[in-house]
């Protein structure tokens, strides 16, 4: 191997030719365990035999189509790190409207029992309790992997969750929250963008709910139907959903008999979160 090679500048440089140059640099700083400063300054820093045929391998996985956050093991969330693995969904930024939405509700009880179906690596539930300290939150997968990394990232942010594994409401009894929270899964089984941008490699049970020429929204149809037998009077339910299904999910909660049934927007302007007030 030529010295040029092992140099960190040159080692970047050979990969921007084959991925976004941000990105090879952000792969570059997580093998290398160097800061953008010293890739600038020290770009002659040479990597270890073992560093270089990591970041290569990193480097073609992500040629492959792979995504960045898989590869670092981590992504950000409302400003936070969160461990990632490929059981959890990628956190995406448009979920911040229901954690907003959730917040700007839950100061209505001193002490909020909230309910967050779907957890996946925990974003909701975690920044939740984050901005919450007196609320009660409980989080719920169907995936012990999911719930695994869940309950990873409450301890790294030194908040106190309970976890529950099952099916949407089926281990949670007959109990009953102020704030049923959920981002469900809810791309339709066909919807060709399951076979783009990265998609392929998220957990299939985290993005579709698998009905064969469905619309998406099983789930949210299946979390709208129990929502009044878990929530007190005056609790609120709020789900996510896909750009082209507030009407349908709207319907759905108006049909069950919630009150102040509405959509808020995320920051392109899409509806993308739903909900409605169980009555008093
Ligand atoms: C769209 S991901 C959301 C993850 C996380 N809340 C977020 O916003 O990034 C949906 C999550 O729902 C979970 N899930 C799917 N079906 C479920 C079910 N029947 N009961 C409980 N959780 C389920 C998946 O394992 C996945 O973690």
């Amino acid at each position: 191997m030529s010295e040029a090679s092992r140099a960190i500048g040159a080692l970047w440089r050979q990969a921007c030719s084959r991925i976004d140059r941000q990105e090879a640099r952000a792969l570059l700083q997580h093998v290398g365990r160097c800061s953008h400063a010293d890739l600038i300054a020290h770009p002659e820093r040479e990597l270890a035999d073992a560093q270089i045929a990591q970041y290569a391998a990193l480097v073609a996985r992500r040629e492959a189509g792979e995504p960045l956050a898989y590869l670092l093991g981590s992504a950000f969330f409302c400003g936070l790190e969160f461990a990632v693995s490929k059981a959890v969904l990628i956190p995406r930024p448009d979920t911040e409207v229901l954690v907003d939405e959730a917040c700007r509700r839950a100061s209505a009880w001193r002490a909020p029992r909230i309910v967050d179906l779907g957890t996946g690596s925990g974003i909701v539930a975690v920044v939740l309790a984050l901005r919450l300290p007196s609320a009660l939150v409980t989080a719920v997968d169907l995936s012990p992997a999911a719930l695994a990394v869940a309950r990873a990232n409450a301890q790294r942010h030194g908040t106190s969750l309970r976890f529950v594994e099952g099916d949407w409401y089926r281990p949670l009894g007959d109990e009953r929250f102020d704030l049923i929270v959920s981002n469900p899964p809810y791309v339709a089984a066909g919807d060709p963008h399951l076979a783009n941008d990265g998609l392929p490699f998220e957990p299939q049970v985290a993005l579709t709910d698998g009905v064969a020429g469905g619309d998406g929204m099983a789930c949210i149809d299946a979390i709208v139907a129990g929502a009044r037998d878990h929530l007190l009077p005056g609790g609120w339910l709020l789900i996510e959903h896909g750009y082209d299904q507030a009407v349908k999910a709207r319907e759905s909660m108006a049909a069950a008999g919630f009150l102040k049934v509405d959509s808020w927007r995320d920051e392109a302007s899409i509806a993308r979160v739903s909900g409605g007030q169980n009555p008093y």
